[in-house]
């Protein structure tokens, strides 16, 4: 990583248009590894996001003696070492600036007969662990973190399934706990408060699991193995959402974004860009089959965007677009309010915070809420210099920003946009938008 020193200089003003490819998706690269490692036989892998992210993860699973190569790029094969496989660590795992990282390696090892320590860097060693911890420890596992943030030590041992709801819809927490189950005995029942992204449930699956859906309830039993097999990752719907909203903004050419994962547990914002006025076509790529990813090609064309008050039933379904969704609503014209999106203040940094202190450089009216944020659109923007306090989607929100902002616009800390969208700025700058990073 450069430093907290790296910004990006964005000239103002620009228009898009073109056909791109963002990276492939973070979650779905991270669970790849991770039952990869956990399965007999090879697991191949393609489309891969070598984010740092997801290298951390990948490195984690080497430290923990899973033989993973990286054939080309965007190719991973992963020899898996089966339930009974993994070997304690030398040192710490360093989970760098991955949550999911951290929390789903949590429930991998608990059940494993071995000692590790979770560590990460400054952000992530100031996120809450107990939402995984806790219902760990109900399984039986012995596992501390400190005033409920890393580091996190962990003794793995035998574990017993649990009946458990979800106090928060999170499928960081739900995945932690399939990964626990896997190794426990007896029958897992999980609970969601609402639907969270499911991509680890379709993978199990993917992998040989016999897993059971029932309205928000998950079952499975523990004590199955899992086969290796190919996984085809699509883009990052999450990377794609700042290109979906520079579109809305200023492709004055349509905007293809080509090869896209649109499963609906991700695709809250193409609603809420919807219920916005924005012009977004979509043609899918796969077939609709049970289990699968679905996949499709996003074309999206400027439109004058109106403000609305945010669903809440869509915000989990949207988690991570929000730092997007506030720039389209600040350059539409009216009020946006988003409530019940509390979560946000725990991400890679507080995200209403930041978005709020960015917003009030651009000169937007806005209101900060405990569990949202409300401002009233204004079409463009005031230039400034804008810190993303080392979030990377902070980043690239307020870069998407620039195509409305009357003056030049800097946005300060950036290194950690590698963690997601490696290239981001260059893609971004064959898309149209006048960008630089220093
Ligand atoms: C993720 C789940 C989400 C999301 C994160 C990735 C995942 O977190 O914010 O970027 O891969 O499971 P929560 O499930 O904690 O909301």
């Amino acid at each position: 990583m450069s430093g907290a020193a790296e910004s990006y200089l964005l000239a103002g003003g620009g228009a898009l248009g073109g056909r791109l490819r963002v990276p492939g998706d973070k979650s779905i690269s991270h669970r790849a590894l991770m039952l990869g490692a956990l399965a007999e036989g090879q697991t191949r892998i393609s489309g891969f996001l070598a984010g740092e992210d997801c290298l951390a993860t990948a490195r984690a699973l080497e430290a923990l003696g899973v033989p993973i190569r990286f054939p080309r790029p965007g190719e991973v094969e992963v020899c898996g070492v089966g339930a009974e496989g993994l070997r304690a660590a030398a040192a710490p795992l360093d989970l760098g600036n991955s949550g999911t990282g951290m929390r789903l390696l949590m429930g991998l090892l608990a059940p494993r007969r071995l000692k590790a320590t979770l560590i990460g860097d400054a952000s992530l060693m100031r996120r809450p662990m107990e939402r995984v911890a806790g219902p760990l420890r109900s399984m039986g596992a012995r596992i501390r973190t400190q005033d409920g943030r890393p580091p996190v030590e962990l003794e793995g041992g035998e574990l017993h399934a649990i009946s458990y709801t979800l106090p928060v819809a999170s499928a960081q927490v739900k995945s932690a706990l399939l990964l626990a189950a896997l190794g426990a005995t007896g029958e897992m029942s999980l609970t969601e408060p609402a639907a969270s992204r499911d991509h680890t449930e379709r993978m199990l699956a993917a992998f040989g699991v016999t897993l059971e859906r029932e309205a928000l309830t998950i079952r499975m039993a523990g004590g199955q193995p899992l086969a290796a097999t190919a996984v085809a990752v699509p883009g990052d719907f999450s990377s794609a959402a700042f290109f979906l909203v520079a579109g809305c903004l200023a492709a004055r050419e349509p905007l293809v974004l080509e090869n896209v994962g649109v499963n609906p547990t991700r695709t809250g914002l193409l609603e809420m860009l919807r219920l916005m006025g924005a012009d977004i076509r979509l043609t899918m790529r796969t077939a609709p089959v049970a289990h699968a990813e679905p996949v499709a090609d996003i074309e999206v064309r400027a439109a004058p965007l109106r403000g609305i008050t945010v669903p809440e039933s869509l915000v989990p379904l949207a988690i991570d677009e929000f730092p997007a969704l506030f720039i389209a609503a600040a350059a539409a014209r009216g009020e946006t309010l988003v409530r019940g999106a509390a979560e946000l203040r725990v991400k890679e940094s507080d995200r209403l915070a930041a978005m709020a202190a960015g917003l009030a450089v651009l000169g937007v009216e806005h209101r900060l809420l405990p569990d949202g944020l409300w401002l009233k659109g204004q079409g463009d923007f005031a230039g400034g210099v804008i810190d993303s306090l080392g979030d990377h989607r902070i980043a690239m929100a307020f870069a998407v920003a620039s195509l409305r902002a009357r003056a030049p616009l800097t946005v300060r800390d950036v290194a950690n946009v590698a963690t997601s969208f490696p290239g981001f700025a260059a893609l971004a700058r064959a898309a149209g938008l006048q960008i630089e990073s220093r």
